[in-house]
């Protein structure tokens, strides 16, 4: 209903903070907990900006249950939880595994021990593609399965599903819908919110954007000697705001009680694979910018293809990836352009 309060964590990183613009446009009510481990309070002065509302912000670790429990007494009535608040570097969890299973998985679990304690029954996840591992058939539905993971951070995402699921069948009066995302990309239009990775971006878009403002000599893509059609790697990029809105509809689906089952699983993808050679040619002709590149080693851990088969989440909650890769890429070149001219 509109007017209802949701709590978002993690939202002033990067998909969350899309996800409270959307749903403030939707009429609802945004409480956000994040501890800006990896964004920027500034963020707040976006969301702002776009929907003239400033949403309610505390700055709270999800691991903090003491904290977390005065919180929910704070904001009561709250409907429903999109829990974002996560780490997600993949190279990071296999240097420091704990601090992610820590981080990821006890963050959840104080979450979900809460939530009955203050009446709350509804939760979004925010899982990954990643948990598909390298499927056996391409597009991949939801009824893949599930693959070893190939880092701690899969796995924190394969477990978080898991104890969700486990907590659902043990007859609680609970009730989840699990996104799996595959590669968000881009940012708002307005270029007021966007990706902020701090130091160097692990992921391909950010270093597209930071190599074309001249911040990195050079792009690496990491192997072309793969089994895909220019050897290079094959992902679904996913424009954020498309993705901030499959949110706004779960939760929508939730509160309106037009769940069939008390557990869902959905695909946020566009349906469509592009290899990394190919995003960097649609690029340069959507940016008119020359990228400098070089092809190196395979990164260890990459899956060489993925792209969703999205047409559950087509069906079901009537999401669509809409925006086109172009308008993508260039809301992420406009957005590295405005926080390098803050900067300067
Ligand atoms: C990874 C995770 C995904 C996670 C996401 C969030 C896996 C298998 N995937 O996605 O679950 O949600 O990170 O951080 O764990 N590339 C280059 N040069 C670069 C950077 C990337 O060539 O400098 C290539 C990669 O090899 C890959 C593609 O670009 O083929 C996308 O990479 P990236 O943006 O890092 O995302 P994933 O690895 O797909």
């Amino acid at each position: 209903m509109e007017g209802d309060k949701i709590l978002v964590t993690g939202g002033m990183g990067y998909i969350g903070s899309h996800t409270v613009v959307e749903l403030q446009q939707a009429g609802y009510k945004v409480v956000i907990v994040d501890n800006l481990s990896n964004s920027s309070i500034e963020t707040i002065g976006g969301i702002e900006r776009i929907t003239g509302i400033r949403p309610y912000f505390e700055n709270l670790d999800c691991l903090d249950y003491v904290g977390m429990d005065r919180f929910f007494s704070k904001y009561e009535n709250i409907k429903a939880i999109i829990h974002f608040a996560a780490s997600k570097a993949v190279g990071e969890s296999v240097q420091n595994p704990v601090a992610y299973y820590r981080n990821n998985v006890n963050g959840l679990i104080n979450i979900l021990e809460l939530m009955p304690v203050h009446g709350v029954q509804n939760i979004v996840f925010s899982s990954s593609c990643t948990v598909y591992g390298q499927p056996d058939v391409l597009p991949v539905d939801e009824t893949a399965p599930i693959k070893p993971a190939t880092s701690p951070y899969g796995n924190t995402k394969q477990i978080c599903e898991e104890i969700i699921r486990d907590l659902i069948f043990s007859g609680s009066a609970m009730k989840s819908i699990i996104l799996r995302y595959f590669n968000p990309i881009g940012a708002h239009p307005s270029a007021e919110i966007g990706e902020l990775p701090i130091g160097v971006p692990n992921n391909l878009v950010p270093f597209i954007t930071q190599t074309a403002i001249g911040l990195r000599e050079k792009l690496s893509v990491y192997g072309d000697d793969y089994n895909t059609p220019d050897g290079s790697c094959i992902r679904d990029y996913i424009n954020v705001v498309d993705l901030a809105k499959a949110h706004v509809i779960a939760v929508k689906r939730m509160l309106d009680e037009q769940q069939p089952e008390p557990l869902e699983y959905f695909n946020i993808g566009t349906g469509k694979g592009l290899s990394v050679l190919e995003l960097i040619a649609i690029f340069e002709q959507a940016t008119g910018v020359k990228l400098p590149y070089e092809i190196v080693g395979r990164r260890p851990g990459d899956i060489e293809q993925v792209w969703a088969n999205p047409q559950k989440a087509n069906t079901i909650l009537g999401w669509k990836a809409e925006t086109s890769i172009e308008d993508t890429l260039r809301s992420a070149w406009a957005w590295e352009q405005n926080i390098r001219r803050e900067k300067n």
